[in-house]
């Protein structure tokens, strides 16, 4: 196949879980647009990889309120005016932050940097649970964070609004579920889901027939969910989001086993998915990519695109074959044969 016609190849599209929504395979990730990297003409080249990336097939975009302090949210608003129709955009709420629109121009979006280098360096020494910024999922506080996301995203619906690293309390809060439901008989809210930070307590979430789907870490260096969560998402037909593919980027073919070592205690495990990908002549994040696409249960892998670059490599990477059954099993026998060492 030529490179023109390998750029063509259509996406493939999936149902997610119980809502009508037709999502494409691969989502973009929108955590690492907006901020300081989208000022002058950042903000404009940003503009052209969401129109890029929608115009090759990706119609999936997933954000939240508290990306680059809403201007993640800001950016999806900028780009698909006059597409709406076009897209499927998911966002989150629970988290407070500090809209940078409320300061002006780019020192906003400064203090903005800032805080989040701040939090980073708190988030770092605090685990990761991202304990140092606050949450609400009170009724008052979703229905105007709803209410300020659609303001921020340009538009009158959201299609799928995700609690944001919900605890298991708001698994059993009847008042979040009915605040929920009334933004959706008022047609805010298309359809909701959650957005969860590690599988603790998964579980909950799937008693609810209101949750449309979960967001879930699941990749080549994250496989618990195979097991856990799969099997429970297709029971009670819950669609779910896969995110972390890449290893938080620890799966880039250029990366060396020594800095891997250097890096993670994953190494092992990593530099046995090199070995794999080079005895099947395939780049490693096409595999970890494919490993995830081909799990029925998951109806799109969220990846976190930033550049034309990402963008370019993963509309590479989705159109190449699906993995055999033969890579798989090597794949699921390393899961088994080197486990996880717990990070230090
Ligand atoms: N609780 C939640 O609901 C929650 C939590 C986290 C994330 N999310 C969602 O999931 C999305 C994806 O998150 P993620 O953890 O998978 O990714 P991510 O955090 O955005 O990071 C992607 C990592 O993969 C690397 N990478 C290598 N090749 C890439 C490529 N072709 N395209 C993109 N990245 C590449 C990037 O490195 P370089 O930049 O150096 O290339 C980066 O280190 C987020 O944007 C967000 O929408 C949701």
């Amino acid at each position: 196949m030529n490179a023109a016609k390998l750029r063509r190849a259509p996406m493939q599209h999936k149902i997610l879980g119980s809502t009508t929504l037709e999502v494409s395979a691969i989502g973009f990730g929108c955590s690492r647009i907006g901020g300081i990297s989208a000022t002058g003409r950042g903000r404009g080249e940003t503009v052209r990889v969401l129109h890029q990336a929608q115009e090759r097939g990706i119609n999936f975009f997933d954000t939240a309120d508290a990306y680059a302090q809403g201007d993640s949210e800001r950016l999806l608003g900028e780009a698909f005016r006059g597409r709406r129709d076009k897209v499927i955009l998911a966002t989150k709420g629970g988290y407070l932050f500090h809209d940078t629109e409320s300061a002006a121009g780019s020192l906003g979006r400064v203090v903005g940097l800032a805080r989040r280098v701040k939090q980073k360096v708190e988030s770092r020494l605090l685990g990761r649970k991202r304990q140092f910024a606050g949450q609400n999922f009170a009724p008052e506080y979703l229905v105007s964070a709803v209410e300020r996301s659609l303001r921020r995203l340009n538009t009158d619906y959201i299609d799928l609004y995700q609690l944001h690293a919900p605890r298991t309390e708001q698994s059993r809060d009847s008042e979040v579920f009915e605040t929920l439901a009334r933004l959706r008989t008022a047609g805010k809210v298309r359809y909701f889901g959650v957005g969860l930070e590690a599988l603790d307590d998964v579980e909950h979430w799937f008693g609810h027939a209101a949750v449309g789907s979960i967001q879930i870490p699941f990749g080549l260096l994250d496989l618990e969910a195979r097991n856990r969560v799969l099997p429970l998402a297709a029971a009670k037909n819950v669609g779910l989001i896969a995110r972390g593919v890449y290893g938080g980027g620890l799966l880039k073919p250029e990366l060396s086993p020594e800095s891997l070592r250097r890096m993670t205690p994953k190494w092992e495990r990593i530099a046995a998915f090199h070995r794999i990908a080079s005895s099947a002549a395939r780049p490693i994040d096409e595999i970890a990519l494919h490993y995830v696409l081909q799990m029925p249960e998951i109806s799109c892998v969220l990846l976190g695109m930033r550049t034309p670059a990402h963008l370019e490599e993963n509309l590479r990477c989705v159109t190449r074959p699906a993995l055999d059954v033969e890579l798989v099993r090597a794949i699921e026998r390393v899961d088994s044969e080197i486990p996880l060492k717990p990070e230090a």
